[in-house]
């Protein structure tokens, strides 16, 4: 049932052009430049008169929630607040009725999420579940939601579940771009279009799996990893720290590029591996001087690039390219080569890939 592959999690990072174009089935029409999410159609008039939006959500799926957060803000213009549900749901939060809680979880039965938005429903808020497993207990007690369709997910670390959560957030984000007037007609056929196009540069990404083992053998020995990115790379470097550390047990941090200065720099010497998201973007040129002061001080720079990139590889000791794309769509993209080298060093570590230990793949206790 590994379809060939060593592990179910390869199978299931292989499976990622697939499963994020099954996520986008029936939901995009690029020449009309249109958006139609059927599960939460019938709350379009509820999405005009929002406050805000809060997104609950644990582990992998609380990164997918920032990447939302990025996305919702920058096309929809609703501010957005991420919120670890274990921390929400204890602390007497302030929710309205003009409030959307939007809970994000791969199996659906996550019990700090589940009491998260019952006690969000509790007081007046609209939910909406963004899940994976259909009829699950989350997507049960949500008003309306939009399923993730990214297939049964075996490995207990979370690959293209996440990315399906990516796509789920970006469509809700274009959604409400669209019904709240946000977005011109030409501007969502052209991201449409690209979006339409991502599973084949997802393809594309995943092609540069074997220099990724090559560059996995030389790190397979650190004790430490950093990984650094800015805008919506920086959920992208938590989602690879959080990968790189539950299934080959070294230890490894996500931390916004420009807050290196503010503390962990002091860590960084030439035993350091330290993994920069520098795609060809908005905050390109400053986290090109990032790298400066990291290889400043003789860490290793391992960087995820845009396709023919030539100023980071001055400086970089490992690059590994992602085809061009729209900013919306670059943690789609830049995630894949995480899972790959996260994936190569464990099992070169000897470690149980699928299933690490102390790890379960639905967290049911609180
Ligand atoms: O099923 P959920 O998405 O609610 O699970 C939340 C986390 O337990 C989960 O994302 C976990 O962090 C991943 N398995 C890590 O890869």
């Amino acid at each position: 049932e590994k379809g060939g592959y060593d592990h179910f999690m390869l199978k299931e990072i292989y499976e990622q052009p697939r499963s994020v174009k099954d996520c986008l089935r029936g939901r995009i029409y690029p020449e009309q430049g249109l958006v139609q999410l059927g599960g939460i159609k019938e709350y379009t008039e509820k999405l005009k008169n929002l406050d805000r939006i809060i997104i609950v959500a644990c582990g992998t799926s609380w990164h997918a929630g920032l990447v939302g957060e990025y996305l919702i803000e920058e096309y929809a213009r609703i501010p957005v607040e991420v919120e670890y549900a274990s921390e929400f749901r204890y602390r007497n939060p302030i929710i309205s009725e003009k409030d959307l809680v939007i809970a994000i979880s791969q199996s659906g039965e996550t019990a700090d999420t589940m009491a998260a938005i019952e006690m969000a429903k509790e007081k007046g808020a609209t939910i909406f579940g963004v899940c994976n497993v259909v009829g699950a207990s989350i997507p049960r007690t949500s008003h309306a939601g939009v399923y993730t369709h990214a297939g049964p997910e075996i490995g207990v670390a979370s690959t293209k579940a996440f990315t399906a959560q990516v796509t789920v957030l970006t469509l809700i984000a274009l959604y409400m771009a669209q019904q709240r007037g946000k977005i011109s007609t030409s501007a969502m056929t052209s991201l449409l279009t690209e979006l339409d196009h991502i599973p084949e540069k997802i393809q594309e990404a995943l092609s540069s799996d074997s220099y990724i083992k090559e560059i996995a053998a030389k790190f397979k020995d650190s004790r430490n990893c950093l990984f650094l990115g800015r805008g919506s790379g920086f959920p992208v470097a938590l989602e690879g720290a959080l990968k790189l550390k539950e299934i080959s047990y070294i230890h490894a941090e996500g931390y916004p590029a420009a807050e290196m200065k503010h503390g962990p720099i002091a860590l960084i010497d030439e035993e350091m591996p330290v993994v920069f998201i520098a795609t060809r973007n908005s905050s390109y040129e400053k986290v090109i001087s990032n790298i400066q002061e990291v290889k400043a001080r003789k860490g290793k720079v391992i960087a995820i690039v845009t396709e023919g990139d030539t100023e980071v590889r001055q400086m970089a000791d490992y690059c590994i390219e992602i085809p061009a794309s729209d900013e919306a769509f670059l943690p789609l993209l830049a995630t894949i080569p995480l899972q790959l080298l996260s994936y190569h060093i464990a099992v070169m570590r000897g470690c149980n890939v699928d299933q690490p230990r102390n790890l379960a793949k639905s967290v049911t206790v609180e």
